[in-house]
């Protein structure tokens, strides 16, 4: 997935809204973009539309916290819905594989867990979490993530202007421990939703930290999402050379004043696998 649209469960028409956008997948929330208030009429909604939902995209529905109160009628919901169109589930706050532990308890097989990395201890346990078999992708949630490790955000999620870089070691650590383990790795939302060229720069360093797509938070942010995420027709025609002129060599050879060898034949695969699965 390029493109992951989270969408409060309480909004019924912001989840209509998404079903008619490019997003690939749409995660219908009952965490933290849905109220104490409207908790339980947001599962009443998921109960009343998902049955009916027709759509390609992949459908998600994130839990709250197994801390929370609201666990419980959340796994209730979950059951319930198992057969529908919701194929995983989202695992918020995810800090050990003892948090696994007990959702795999309560969630039908078949489910797959797609888990957020939002804390400190989170992050150090990442590598555990990424070997867990059910899970198969990692996200960091940079909001929760700064308010646990005490980083000050200039917005939410937002490190200060003078220290942009501050999210991308541990982007880059959940990329690194997703893709040790063969899952996928999602950078987390970027709030300032007017500001298309902050999402744009947030956007092309996780695709360069090698994230394979991105959260969003609001329709307008999809097709820049999409857009970074997708390799260009010039990365696929460079990757391509690369591979024809490597195949045609006895070893290291000069591509166009590059000197390219067996590891750059392998990123070019990786980038024209990566094509191949967005085409499905
Ligand atoms: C997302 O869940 C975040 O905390 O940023
Ligand atoms: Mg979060």
């Amino acid at each position: 997935m390029r493109s992951l649209l989270c969408v409060p469960a309480s909004k019924p028409s912001m989840l209509k809204k998404a079903l008619g956008t490019r997003v690939d997948q749409i995660i219908i929330d009952l965490e933290d973009s849905v109220i104490a208030a409207d908790k339980a009429e947001a599962r009443e909604n998921i109960r009343e539309f998902l049955w009916l939902l027709e759509t390609d995209k992949k459908i998600s529905i994130r839990v709250n916290e197994r801390a929370s109160t609201e666990a419980k009628a959340d796994r209730q919901l979950i059951r319930a819905m198992r057969g529908s169109k919701m194929s995983s589930v989202i695992l918020p706050k995810i800090h050990t594989i003892d948090d696994l532990r007990y959702w795999n308890r309560y969630v039908p097989r078949g489910i797959d867990f797609e888990v957020q990395i939002e804390s400190a201890l989170g992050l150090v346990n990442t590598a555990s979490i990424a070997a867990y078999p059910r899970v198969t992708s990692l996200a960091f949630g940079p909001a929760d993530f700064m308010a646990s490790t005490g980083m000050p955000s200039s917005a939410p999620g937002t490190p200060w202007k003078e220290a942009q870089t501050a999210l991308e070691y541990p982007f880059s650590e959940i990329v690194i421990a997703a893709h040790a383990h063969g899952k996928l790795a999602y950078d987390g939302p970027y709030f300032e939703i007017a500001n298309h060229v902050g999402l744009s720069q947030a956007a092309s360093t996780a695709r360069a930290l090698g994230g394979d797509g991105k959260w969003a938070i609001h329709p307008d942010q999809i097709a820049l999402i999409n857009e970074v995420f997708t390799p260009s027709a010039q990365e696929i025609a460079t990757a391509q050379g690369i591979i024809d002129a490597f195949n045609k060599s006895s070893g290291a050879v000069n591509y166009n004043g590059l000197m390219i060898d067996e590891a750059s034949k392998k990123v070019a695969e990786r980038l024209l696998e990566r094509v191949t699965q967005i085409r499905k």
